[in-house]
């Protein structure tokens, strides 16, 4: 089974003077459980092939598969329910609502659909616990670090059960040691079978997916798997920026 699926998507703004052919033909699948970094110059498409994805706009042409249903020939209303319940945004900004606790604001997805029961409370108390916030539910956003919040985002993405979480530049506001910190934990969501598109235009976060696409010109310019050692190595060199986690690894590799 796919997450997404696309084929020979297109995207063009037409503007007064002249139509932009954003996306011009790009092709590729993404089967569940990977984890694909999307790389590319300014100007190459990453933000409307992530609008896309992500429902938030219609492709000129071309196929584009969320699962089962194919996106590029639904409605608005449509498109705003698979947004809504089906992908799991993780923003560069967070974009929490800061006057809401960190359950509550991991509730907002369920809260929309009118269906927040004892059962989905339990259940978004155990993704905070999930994400390592199992001891500050009740804090506010402006009460926990850049690296905290971002983990609020990341559970309240997952609430819904999504095809995929969809990040934009998540760690672009944090610095090593948190973005070693959500690194490590969207590889523990991955193991668990999470599947993750990103972009990113760090090198360091990319090498830490299983694999990098990249746009050039509105076109899928390559498409590398990365090698699963390094991939490791990489993961133990950030992780060595984690004073906990670094610390019960090394005990691991010790005992
Ligand atoms: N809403 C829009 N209207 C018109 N042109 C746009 C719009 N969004 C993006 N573009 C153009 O489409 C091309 C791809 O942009 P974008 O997807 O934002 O690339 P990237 O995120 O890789 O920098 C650029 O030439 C950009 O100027
Ligand atoms: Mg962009």
């Amino acid at each position: 089974m796919h997450a997404c699926s696309i084929r020979n998507l297109t995207k063009e703004y037409v503007l007064k003077s002249e139509t932009v052919r954003a996306l011009r033909g790009v092709s590729f699948d993404v089967p569940e459980g990977d984890y694909v970094a999307i790389m590319g110059p300014s100007g190459s498409g990453k933000s409307t092939l992530l609008n896309l994805l992500g429902c938030l706009d219609q492709p000129s042409s071309g196929e584009l598969l969320l699962g089962d249903d194919n996106v590029a020939t639904m409605s608005d209303d449509q498109l705003a329910e698979i947004r809504s319940r089906r992908i799991g945004f993780v923003f560069q900004s967070y974009n929490l609502i800061q006057q809401l606790t960190v359950v509550e604001n991991i509730q907002v997805p369920l809260y929309y659909q009118g269906k927040l029961g004892a059962k989905e409370r339990k259940r978004c108390t155990d993704l905070a616990a999930r994400v390592g916030l199992g001891n500050r539910l009740t804090h506010r956003p402006m009460q926990l670090s850049g690296g905290q919040q971002q983990r609020v985002a990341i559970a309240r993405s997952l609430v819904n059960d999504p095809y995929f979480i969809l990040a934009d530049e998540a760690t672009g506001n944090l610095d090593s040691k948190t973005t070693a910190e959500i690194l490590a934990l969207f590889d523990q969501l991955n193991n668990e079978g999470r599947t993750i598109i990103m972009v990113t235009h760090e090198d360091e976060v990319a090498q830490r997916a299983k694999r990098v696409v990249r746009l050039r010109d509105g076109l899928l310019q390559s498409d590398v798997t990365n090698d699963a050692e390094e991939r490791q190595r990489a993961a133990a060199r950030a992780l060595e920026l984690i004073p906990t986690e670094g610390a019960e690894a090394q005990e691991k590799v010790e005992a």
